[in-house]
């Protein structure tokens, strides 16, 4: 792979003393789930989400004698899955003899249920064009960034984002690219149902899902009709199309990881009592929709004069404000 990274990156370029950089989480409202290449992270459909503004990771890369990895304080051993997973895509972007520093802080709550991973490998590569001055485009970012998880990809940008699946097996016409800026209203709420840690990644769910379940073949034609829609829906600022959207979206997707085998479940009885009031407070007539990716919590999709009423039910809710950098 390293090949083909290095056809993306100037060369000639020495590190400075310390690169910097911030990337926000995203919350997808078209769903990515299915590789059709493992090692590249290719997506099988294309995805749309909203970044999460303030919600993300800052990233300090300090040219050091060993590595070693300090997020929000803590000092992260060398065989531990998170060091093991950010040096190894490191690897692909430095030199072998490269030792670095890894100072992380994410501003994302750590009890939020809200992958962290996106940001931090977005972080990773801005920090990495920071420390060496590579100037690296938007494009060439993504395509970075998803090496490393491929919802990274979108963490480039902040607003709404969209990452086209591309057909080219090297994968350099599969990147993210911003569709607009979240427009001032637009709300997040972050429900958190369960902080146990959950027993299937995304990685190995998506794969199973891939491989076992039948109803996985009707995916594509699920985003074939819905990435349209949302994008139409964000340019024209259509909420409540958005959010009907959104919602099937994500329910389709957890469709299909159900019907795999062994069945991909993420779901407790927390996360079916909250899409149940979800639903008791749209008969009520509150636009409120919700979206949720692999594990049990649940996001609400809302816009601000909502937000009181939605408080009262959900008192534990976190709310975002998406466009607020
Ligand atoms: O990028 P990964 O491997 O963490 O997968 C993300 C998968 C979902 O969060 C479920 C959907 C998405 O598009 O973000």
């Amino acid at each position: 792979m390293r090949p083909l990274i290095q056809t993306l990156i100037p060369s000639g370029h020495s590190p400075s003393d310390c690169g910097e950089a911030y990337a926000p989480a995203n919350i997808a409202l078209c769903k990515y789930w299915g590789k059709r290449d493992e090692a590249l992270k290719l997506p099988r459909t294309g995805s749309l989400s909203v970044s999460l503004g303030a919600f993300g990771t800052h990233m300090r890369l300090l040219p050091a004698k060993t590595d070693s990895l300090c997020i929000n304080g803590m000092e992260f051993p060398a065989d531990d899955k998170a060091h093991r997973r950010l040096f190894g895509f490191l690897d692909l972007l430095r030199a072998p003899d490269f030792r670095l520093r890894v100072e992380s802080r994410n501003t994302i709550p750590m009890a939020a249920g809200l992958a962290s991973s996106a940001s931090a490998f977005a972080a990773a590569v801005k920090a990495m064009d920071a420390l060496y001055d590579w100037g690296l485009d938007g494009r060439t970012l993504s395509i970075l960034a998803r090496l490393g998880s491929g919802s990274a990809s979108r963490s480039v940008y902040e607003g709404f984002v969209e990452w086209h699946e591309g057909v080219d097996p090297t994968g350099m016409d599969s990147f993210a690219e911003p569709v607009a800026p979240v427009w001032p209203d637009f709300r997040v709420g972050i429900l958190t149902l369960s902080e146990a840690e959950k027993a299937v990644g995304s990685s190995e769910g998506m794969k199973r899902t891939v491989e076992t379940a039948t109803l996985y073949r009707a995916w594509p034609e699920q985003v074939a009709r819905d990435l349209p829609e949302i994008r139409r829906a964000v340019l024209c600022h259509d909420f409540p199309a958005l959010g009907r959207t959104a919602e099937n979206n994500a329910l389709a997707m957890h469709a299909t990881m159900i019907a795999a085998w062994p069945p991909v479940l993420y779901w407790r009885p927390e996360t079916v009592a909250a899409l149940h009031a979800v639903h008791q407070l749209r008969a009520e007539g509150v636009d409120v929709y919700a979206t949720m990716d692999a594990g049990p919590n649940v996001k609400l999709l809302f816009l601000a004069p909502s937000e009181a009423r939605i408080q009262e039910i959900f008192p534990h809710m976190q709310t975002v404000s998406p466009g607020d950098g």
